[in-house]
């Protein structure tokens, strides 16, 4: 089947008359093997990315029209080595113009793969995108401005792994797929005849949308087989809008290793860990003791329905994923781990220390900027341009792709002040990554002081930002909240960087 933008729209707006499946009729937990997707080297050969249209086998006797790059949902996970250049082509075979944005990736803004670098139906793209950060877990998504929740909600998303030669991963699993294992969390809701169930009006816009069945990798709630001893999960939060607090259900503790820009300078011990969209956290599992355990998460506190039960709130909207057996209030499965006995992982101990974590070089921030993330329309600009909807702002101005709202000298720290009143928002800056120093007047933890492209916050938060990387009026970098409603809603504003 040809899978359009349009149709796609249409189906998933028409699919709200159509009877609205029940969770209980999805499949069951731990149905599906979790899918390992395939990985991509760009040591050496070129990449070749195809944005296309296919049929995805979600749920228990039904397929799902999807959208995804060279697969019918997701795309492959792209290893990128620092220190050279990947040659990456993506051709776009939908009839939706899309973007492929690195998302993390530190590199002008040219070969961002932001909003104003649509590749239009039938066209591709091809560009050398250098690569050199400290190792690290990005991922990529298009970014078409006022249709990228669409976009990504149908599939548009991979993972990147950067690693670094000068920081070899020692004493990590590191083998893909086995003891190092990537995986993209998101939440769908699905219509009777297996279609995406998505709405982007009335409080699925003011809060986000979020949906009632947890998919890892593209698989409904599925089961990872694992060695036992220490494995590395690579955790992409790509969902459009609902934040995840995770925990295993026998409460055993993890090591978070990596925040979103690379390693932190140590492992940090911890038995939960809260994980916003566009969020990336690397956690080391201890699996030796050979028992199966379910991966759980808490009700999203970001979401104004997350106390009610039930399928269709007010005809229109999932309620939440339902209750885990064996969680708490509002707990709800997310995957189950089995250990496989015959199986030993090579990494055994939680090393004490971790090279190659990101530097905060900053130096002294020269001047200080405000952006108060606004849930009302902009006095300047906005309006119905570009399919947004423009009933959001930073500092009261919707997205305009014709305006530039702010200009940054290259190398110059900046002390930026965000604060947003009504709800917590990930805040999201392209091209570099951030320090993070307070959090409504305190310290914040350790694990937030690694370098990080997405902060969750609400009230006022204080960062260190420094672009290093070209950005003009052309091409200008993106700053915007990663709740996609928000964002193709206005949520966004734009930068240069001189
Ligand atoms: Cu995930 Cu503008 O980015
Ligand atoms: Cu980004
Ligand atoms: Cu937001």
């Amino acid at each position: 089947m040809k899978l359009t933008r349009r149709t796609f729209l249409a189906g998933a707006s028409a699919g709200l008359a159509l009877p609205y499946l029940s969770k209980g009729a999805s499949a069951a937990i731990g149905g599906q093997p979790l899918p390992i997707p395939p990985l991509v080297e760009a040591s050496g050969s070129p990449i070749e990315l195809e944005a296309i249209g296919g049929q995805t086998g979600f749920l228990d006797g039904a397929t799902t029209a999807s959208w995804g790059y060279s697969q019918s949902y997701l795309g492959p996970v792209l290893r990128l080595k620092r220190g050279e250049q990947a040659h990456i082509g993506v051709a776009n075979r939908l009839s939706s113009p899309v973007t492929s944005h690195w998302h993390g990736m530190h590199v002008p803004a040219i070969l961002d793969g932001g909003p104003q670098l649509e590749i239009a139906p039938g066209a591709r793209w091809d560009i050398e995108l250098p690569v050199d950060q400290p190792a690290a877990t990005l991922w990529y998504h298009s970014h078409v401005h006022g249709i990228t929740a669409e976009h990504v909600y149908g599939g548009l998303a991979g993972m990147i792994i950067v690693d670094d030669p000068e920081a070899p991963n020692a004493g990590l699993p590191q083998t893909y797929g086995v003891d190092d294992i990537p995986l993209v969390i998101q939440d769908r809701a699905f219509n009777a005849d297996g279609s995406f169930a998505y709405v982007k009006r009335g409080p699925a816009l003011m809060h986000g949308f979020r949906a009632d069945t947890v998919v890892v990798n593209g698989a409904v709630r599925p089961q990872a087989s694992v060695p036992k001893g220490l494995v590395r999960l690579r955790l992409l939060n790509g969902s459009n809008a609902r934040i995840y607090h995770l925990r295993f259900a026998d409460n055993r503790a993890f090591h978070q290793i990596a925040s979103d820009a690379g390693f932190l300078p140590a492992p940090v011990r911890m038995d939960g860990i809260t994980v916003a969209p566009a969020e990336r956290v690397e956690l080391l599992v201890d699996f030796s003791d050979g028992k199966a355990v379910t991966l759980l998460s808490g009700p999203d506190f970001n979401d104004p329905m997350a106390g009610m039960m039930g399928g269709m709130m007010g005809g229109m909207l999932p309620g939440p994923p339902a209750q885990a057996e064996e969680g708490r209030d509002g707990e709800f499965v997310v995957m189950r781990f089995s250990p496989d006995r015959e199986k030993t992982a090579a990494s055994q101990t939680i090393p004490t220390r971790l090279e190659g974590a990101p530097t905060a070089e900053f130096g002294e921030s020269v001047r200080t900027r405000e952006f108060v993330l606004n849930m009302h329309a902009g006095g300047m600009g906005g309006g119905m341009m570009g399919g947004g909807m423009g009933v959001m702002s930073i500092n009261d101005a919707s997205y305009d792709p014709d305006r530039i709202d702010i200009r940054l000298q290259r190398g110059e720290t900046e002390l930026w002040r965000i604060r947003a009143d009504e709800m917590a928002h990930p805040f999201h800056v392209h091209g570099t990554a951030f320090k993070v120093l307070r959090l409504n007047g305190e310290d914040v933890p350790f694990e937030t002081t690694g370098l990080k492209d997405v902060f969750l916050f609400q009230g006022e938060a204080d960062l260190l930002v420094r672009l290093d990387h070209e950005a003009t009026d052309a091409v200008p970098f993106m700053l915007h909240c990663h709740i996609l409603e928000h964002e193709d809603a206005g949520m966004m504003a734009q930068f240069t960087v001189e």
